[in-house]
């Protein structure tokens, strides 16, 4: 890149650089041109692909491609269980069904066990093994603080981070989980509360909800699977 002819011994001689091993010496020659281009190049494109792939507004990283990828599988998957609504029926329904109760698992695992720990048993948030809760009194309201947290966002909100769906199998999870009182559990807060209802039938014959004849007959139209019983409650 030199424009100095380089046959010219005195020229050759001042080119060289001063080490010499063995009798081998080399030329100083600058860096070439397209090295250096190259390197301004790398510096120019950095703060760009920075800003491009790692700006926290976009998702444009592998990362966030793959939740969106994963998010649109679980949409094709949840097809086969519809659009599920945070009752008491859908969540006691899930927590004996151990291949939807696996998505819950999954769901807490990578959003919860970071404060829940990873079997439940807490750590900076309430232990969930035990008979003791804080906000849930009825097992339909462990979707309830899913959906809008609690102690104003140290429990933060996940209904709009989460699939309505996911938020149903992950309180089922979290409702499977007591009762299990894991002895290196974080100790006791919050009342006890009377156990879960066993089973769909369970909630039908303790439903208070559904005193209200209207309400019922509502209930009852709405619900495809198991209308009769709605109905049966209808009649009380
Ligand atoms: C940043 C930490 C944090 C994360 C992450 C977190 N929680 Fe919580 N969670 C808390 C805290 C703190 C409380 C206690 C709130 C209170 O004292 O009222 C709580 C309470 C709860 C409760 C009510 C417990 C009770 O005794 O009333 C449920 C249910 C719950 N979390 C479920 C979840 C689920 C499901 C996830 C994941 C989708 C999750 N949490 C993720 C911090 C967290």
């Amino acid at each position: 890149m030199s424009d100095t002819p380089q046959n010219e011994p005195e020229v050759q001689e001042e080119l060289l650089s001063s080490h010499n091993y063995d009798g081998i010496q080399e030329y100083d020659n600058p860096t070439p041109g397209w090295w250096n281009w190259l390197f301004i190049g790398s510096i120019v494109f950095t703060p760009i692909y920075v800003l491009w792939f790692h700006s926290p507004s976009t998702s444009r990283t592998l990362a966030a491609q793959y939740e969106d990828a994963k998010a649109a599988n679980l949409k094709l998957q949840f097809g086969e269980i519809g659009d599920l609504e945070p009752t008491r029926e859908n969540i006691i329904k899930f927590m004996d069904d151990d291949k939807w109760l696996a998505v819950g698992s999954a769901t807490f695992a990578t959003n919860c066990k970071s404060c829940h720990g990873a079997d439940g048993e807490g750590i900076s948030a309430p232990n969930m093994t035990d008979d003791y809760y804080i906000n849930v009194k009825n097992i339909e309201d462990i979707a309830k603080v899913v959906k809008n947290g609690a102690k104003n966002g140290a429990m933060p909100a996940w209904g709009n981070r989460l699939h309505p769906n996911e938020v149903v199998l992950v309180s089922s999870y979290i409702a499977s989980l007591r009762g299990e009182n894991l002895p290196s559990a974080r100790g006791a807060e919050g009342n006890i509360i009377p156990p879960w209802p066993d089973s769909v039938s369970d909630v039908e014959s303790s439903s208070e909800e559904k005193a209200d004849d209207t309400e019922s007959e509502a209930n009852a139209e709405q619900s495809t699977t198991d209308g009769g019983e709605a109905k049966e409650a209808a009649a009380e």
